[in-house]
């Protein structure tokens, strides 16, 4: 057995972990230099040019950039006219926005189980959440992964509920052909650094509903009229905020929808090649394919099974980090996940101003709880599926290499300590205190 770098061996990887950087290149660079130029630094023409861009990369009429996905999630639902009382269905392994967008608007979230496989919204499951209050289904293509839509399509029809497709991770992956983002009433993607497409902080929607483009339009900026034009400047009708990208984000932008295909054929490269090293490794499950689309790869997932490793995912992480592909520290950020139901803020229901509005609202008639077993299927993904690695596009072939390597290593040595009889016990408090 090749002795692990936790057990005093020498580590895979000698030097730094790897690091993720923004994708910025020349065109990036003059682009943005030509704003400063401008001396028009906010919202103006080159977020119209970047919005238009967006608009023909997806085939669709209409784009709003705004200032990232989270806000982008919120104009959509603003725009539905969710409101206090009504309910919208949401998955529970998700980034933590999908969910808190719906309580921007004083609305629940109604978490629903996921398929085990491709860790998306179960279709079956939803159909079982659906009451007279639910208003809205927010689908998450989760690390690129689309969703099953039919399904979940004939829910909102048969109930008639809108459909916000929350694809904030996946740029570019399809449906039975059909650009993710393009199926719904509307479509939500991020841009912060990290994710397909990146202007450090930033996130689009995308409708082909001219009705909810404006609406969407003016929930982007403190809900002005956007027909109206400058005179809809200082009338303010409804409540109101300020989610407006900058004219140096869109340029920016712009020059990454123009470079995305590239990118995201990159990162599926990447996937593939990590696929390839990691084929036939014990105790490990590769990320699937989905039969019904054509996936993206934001990060790679895989599923460590316990009954084969002989220990848990925590484990299998500190063992993982020892061989230095990735920094310890990071083990909750970019590596963890709990189920969003049993996040405190839900369990508590913890509302602005110490209240429990709007989980306890007096315009809420249904009765809510978040609780462990509320959706089996995530809780047991969060405790069996590691986010092994980004695999944006500048990686080196040596990160991958490190990054198989590192796995293989870890899993075979776990395997044959656990048919042997030895304990794996290498997570500290110091380890659970990071999580
Ligand atoms: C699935 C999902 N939804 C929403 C968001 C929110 O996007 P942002 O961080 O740009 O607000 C993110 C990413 O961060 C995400 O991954």
């Amino acid at each position: 057995m090749e002795k692990l770098a936790i057990d005093g061996g020498a580590p895979v990887r000698g030097g730094n972990p790897i690091v993720e950087t923004d994708v910025f290149e020349q065109e990036e660079f003059d682009a943005l230099m030509e704003v400063a130029k401008s001396k028009k630094l906010r919202r103006a023409e080159a977020t119209l040019e970047y919005e238009q861009t967006i608009a023909e990369w997806f085939g669709v009429k209409h784009a709003i950039a705004v200032s990232n996905g989270t806000t982008a999630l919120h104009i959509a639902l603003a725009a539905f006219g969710i409101g206090p009382g009504d309910e919208v269905i949401v998955p529970p392994y998700t980034f933590v926005a999908t969910d808190t967008a719906v309580l921007e608007q004083n609305a629940i979230p109604i978490f629903a189980d996921i398929d085990p496989v491709h860790l998306t919204l179960d279709p079956e499951d939803v159909a079982r959440r659906i009451t007279p209050r639910t208003k809205a289904i927010i689908p998450v293509t989760i690390s690129g992964t689309p969703v099953d839509m039919d399904p979940l399509m004939d829910l909102c029809k048969k109930h008639n509920l809108w459909m916000l497709e929350d694809a904030c991770q996946s740029i570019g992956a399809r449906y039975k052909g059909q650009m993710v983002g393009t199926i719904g009433d509307v479509g939500v993607f991020s841009t912060v650094t990290g994710k397909i497409t990146n202007t450090g902080e930033g996130g689009f929607v995308i409708t082909n509903n001219s009705d909810l483009f404006e609406k969407m339009w003016g929930y982007m900026d403190f809900a002005r009229r956007r027909s109206l034009g400058p005179a809809s400047k200082y009338h303010f009708d409804l409540p109101c905020t300020n989610y407006r990208i900058t004219n140096m984000q869109s340029a920016i932008g712009t020059q990454q929808m123009k470079r995305a295909w590239d990118m995201i054929h990159k990162r599926t490269e990447n996937a593939h090649y990590l696929s390839e090293k990691l084929a036939g490794v014990p105790g490990i499950v590769l990320p699937a394919e989905p039969e019904y689309g054509e996936r993206v790869y934001f990060y790679y997932l895989i599923r460590l099974l316990p009954e084969v490793l002989g220990t848990d995912m925590l484990n299998f992480a500190v063992a993982l980090a020892a061989e230095g592909v990735y920094n310890i520290k990071y083990l909750s950020t970019t590596r963890w996940m709990i189920p969003q139901h049993l996040e405190p803020l839900f369990v508590n229901k913890a509302g602005y101003g110490g209240t429990k509005c709007p989980f306890e609202c007096p315009w809420y008639d249904g009765h809510v709880e978040y609780y462990k077993g509320l959706c089996p299927v995530a809780e047991k993904a969060c405790e069996e599926v590691f986010w092994l690695a980004s695999v944006h596009p500048l990686l080196k072939k040596q990160d991958l290499d490190d990054v198989a390597a590192a796995v293989t290593k870890v899993a075979n040595a776990f395997v044959e300590k656990t048919a042997k009889g030895i304990p794996i016990n290498y997570a500290t408090d110091e380890h659970r205190a990071l999580l």
